[in-house]
């Protein structure tokens, strides 16, 4: 028998992952012993907050914390974010039938997938968007329907143009503060995204993992306060973000009943939950004053301030965003016929900075390269000073 590359018939569904491209070129440099200043991924840099760690360390050391967990997630877990969201954005969850915890949001959106798609059925996805969008619909033997995501007005009419065509999309997957675009909305954009699910039948999953990321006074909404957003959909937040807790794997998704039923069952084949030690830290995280997430939040403002400033001097005028941890900046027009791989190659050989090229994100991101803020303010002058190299 031979095992050759039709056997894996979904792997021929999913799309080259565009940013290995530019990775190898890093890993290449770096190997040379060029010092690569690397905005690539939104992998965070800082460590996980003490407090965090230190409860880790402790509930780690005791045997009863070594077995196997519950897969929706400790019951006093799933009782802190139901106060979490009270705390934070005045809504009610029932913390029995309203919130799953997940393995990472990548896990509960992937999942939920799974629960949803029967082959072939339709969920819109942004375009651009994170990655795990799209390919979760794919891996799920769905067909994605992707919908214009920039401007609120564009994505709306794009949306309910998508919505009209056939065979009808099932779900809507939103996501905002936007990774990559940046994109921030108000409750209204999210009451209007309600009207349109409720008016077309269709359920809406909105990824939340940027919540707290955000400056300049601005609050992002959580889509669970627009008024029945709970008849139609759910909201996934990752402790990545907030919490410097990217390796740890711990998220939740949260709202309608039904939808979270779902992601229940089909998590309880295929899981027997977090390891306990974290998802007891995770608590420890939700129930702490905010401190730590205020100084997550002001590192990256102060990077995005620096990058932005400094980058401007060196010729490269980039829109301020004002949520994530991400820069998402328009190619220069000197450059742009290139498109985003090319000039991303370019950054890496030219400037020994690496980015991560829009059309990654989709076809619509094709004019954009997109920084993450995970390197130090001192290094983000070093690259606003090698860019100097491209004559903006
Ligand atoms: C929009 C978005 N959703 C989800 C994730 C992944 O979150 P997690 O680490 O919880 O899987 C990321 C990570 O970059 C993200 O940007």
């Amino acid at each position: 028998m031979s095992i050759d590359s039709n056997y894996f018939s979904l792997l021929s569904k999913l799309p080259p992952y565009v940013f290995s491209v530019v990775n190898e070129l890093k890993y290449s440099a770096r190997r040379r012993g060029d010092d690569i200043i690397d905005f690539g991924m939104g992998n965070p840099d800082q460590a996980t907050p003490k407090h965090i760690v230190e409860k880790l360390m402790e509930s780690t050391v005791q045997g009863k914390n070594h077995r196997y967990s519950v897969s929706a997630g400790l019951p006093k877990l799933r009782l802190a974010i139901s106060d979490w969201y009270k705390k934070n954005y005045d809504v009610q969850i029932d913390p029995d039938s309203e919130t799953i915890v997940t393995i990472g949001s990548k896990e509960g959106l992937s999942h939920l997938m799974i629960a949803m798609l029967s082959p072939g059925e339709v969920v819109m996805v942004p375009d651009p968007c994170y990655p795990i969008h799209s390919f979760s619909v794919l891996i799920a033997r769905g067909d994605i329907r992707p919908y214009d995501s920039f401007e609120e007005n564009e994505m709306l009419n794009s949306i309910l143009k998508g919505l009209k065509k056939n065979p009808k999309p099932k779900a809507l997957i939103i996501s905002f503060p936007s990774n990559p675009t940046t994109q921030t909305v108000n409750l209204e954009f999210f009451d209007k995204i309600v009207e349109i699910a409720k008016e077309n039948n269709i359920v809406v999953i909105h990824d939340f993992a940027y919540a707290d990321i955000c400056f300049d006074g601005y609050k992002a909404p959580s889509f669970l306060q627009a008024k029945g957003a709970k008849d139609v959909g759910v909201e996934s937040f990752s402790m990545s973000k907030s919490y410097n807790m990217a390796g740890w794997r711990v998220g939740f998704m949260s709202g309608n009943k039904e939808i979270i039923s779902a992601l229940r069952r089909v998590k309880s084949y295929l899981d027997y939950g977090i390891f306990q030690p974290i998802q007891i830290s995770a608590i420890t995280a939700l129930n702490e004053t905010h401190d730590c997430v205020d100084q997550i939040t002001q590192t990256y403002c102060s990077r995005r301030n620096r990058l932005i400033d400094s980058f401007a001097n060196s010729g490269w005028k980039i829109k301020k965003p004002d949520a994530t941890m991400f820069v998402w900046a328009e190619i220069p027009d000197k450059f742009k016929s290139l498109g985003s791989l090319e000039f991303s190659k370019k950054l890496i050989t030219d400037c020994n900075v690496a980015v991560s090229p829009g059309i990654g994100f989709g076809k619509n991101g094709d004019n954009f390269v997109r920084f993450a803020l995970i390197e130090n303010e001192q290094r983000i002058l070093q690259a606003s000073r090698s860019i100097r190299k491209l004559s903006l």
